[in-house]
Parts: C-alpha cells; sequence; structure tokens
C-alpha cells in the first residue's frame, strides 16, 4: 500500500507566488504540490492548506494514522501552544519546515513553539525543504 503522507500548510501559505517572493519565492504551494508529486510518485500525499488554527489541529490529528507529516505552521510557528500540544499527541514522524532561515531573520522568528513537538526542522531552503521533509518521512519507514 502507498505510504500516505499530510503536508500541512498554515497562516498565510495560501498566498506563496505573490507574498515576498524575495524571502518566500516564485513557487506558488501548487507548484510545490506538483514537484512533491512528481519527485515522490509512490506516495499518497494529503495536501492541506488554511489560515484557521483550529482546522488544522484537525487535520494534524487526521495525520495519526498516517506514514508521517511535514507542516509549516507560518506565524503560528512562533506562538501557537495548541498546534503544539496537537502535534505533541501525535506520534508519526513529523518534520518542521520554514521556506525562509527564520534564524537570519527577525528577533521573534528566531523562537518556535512548535520545535519541541516535532522530529526535525528544515528552514532557509526553499521549496526544498519539503523535498527533504517527505524523505525523511519515508526514510523513517524504512528503518533508515
Ligand atoms: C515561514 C516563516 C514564518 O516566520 C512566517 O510567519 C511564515 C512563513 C517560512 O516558511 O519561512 O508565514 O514559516
Amino acid at each position: 500500500m502507498a505510504p500516505k503522507v499530510f503536508v500541512l500548510n498554515g497562516v498565510n501559505l495560501g498566498t506563496l507566488g505573490q507574498r515576498r517572493p524575495e524571502v518566500y519565492g516564485t513557487l506558488t504551494l501548487n507548484d510545490i504540490e506538483k514537484i512533491l508529486l512528481s519527485e515522490f510518485p509512490g506516495v499518497e500525499f494529503e495536501f492541506r492548506q488554511t489560515d484557521h488554527e483550529g482546522e488544522m489541529v484537525g487535520f494534524i490529528r487526521e495525520a495519526a494514522e498516517s506514514a508521517g507529516l511535514a507542516i509549516n505552521p507560518g506565524a503560528w510557528t512562533h506562538y501557537s501552544y495548541a498546534l503544539h500540544d496537537a502535534l505533541e499527541a501525535v506520534s508519526v514522524p513529523k518534520v518542521e519546515v520554514h521556506l525562509s532561515n527564520v534564524h537570519a531573520r527577525e528577533e521573534w522568528r528566531r523562537r518556535s513553539v512548535v520545535s519541541p513537538a516535532v522530529d526535525a526542522v528544515v528552514a532557509g531552503m526553499g521549496a526544498y525543504g519539503y523535498r527533504a521533509a517527505v524523505a525523511y518521512v519515508l526514510s523513517r519507514r524504512g528503518g533508515r
């Protein structure tokens, strides 16, 4: 059976492509999803984006039965204990993804309240970060 991987994007990530392209790149979320589909043809993806925190909590819970998840929580990263707790309650491989290098930006972006609840963090690799995150999730299945 094809492994199911959730790719979750939070607040404001639906505007990728138009939003500060010098920081987040010119690819849209749809472009990134197409890249993942072509790079990992054996994976069944669940792509979700929402600007509503409670809806994201629901998506994280749904991913509990999957092979794993990649999540870019957007600005929620920096203050959402609700997302931290939802992620903590799900025991599949979990990767936090940031397109930009949050550590090289404003001071407040350097703190992630969700990082303690995930296995790995990718920041500053642009769209490639999502590919790395999915590859990591799949590697955990193979025990590598
Ligand atoms: C982001 C970084 C966050 O600080 C910001 O609020 C975002 C996007 C990134 O992908 O670099 O919305 O998560």
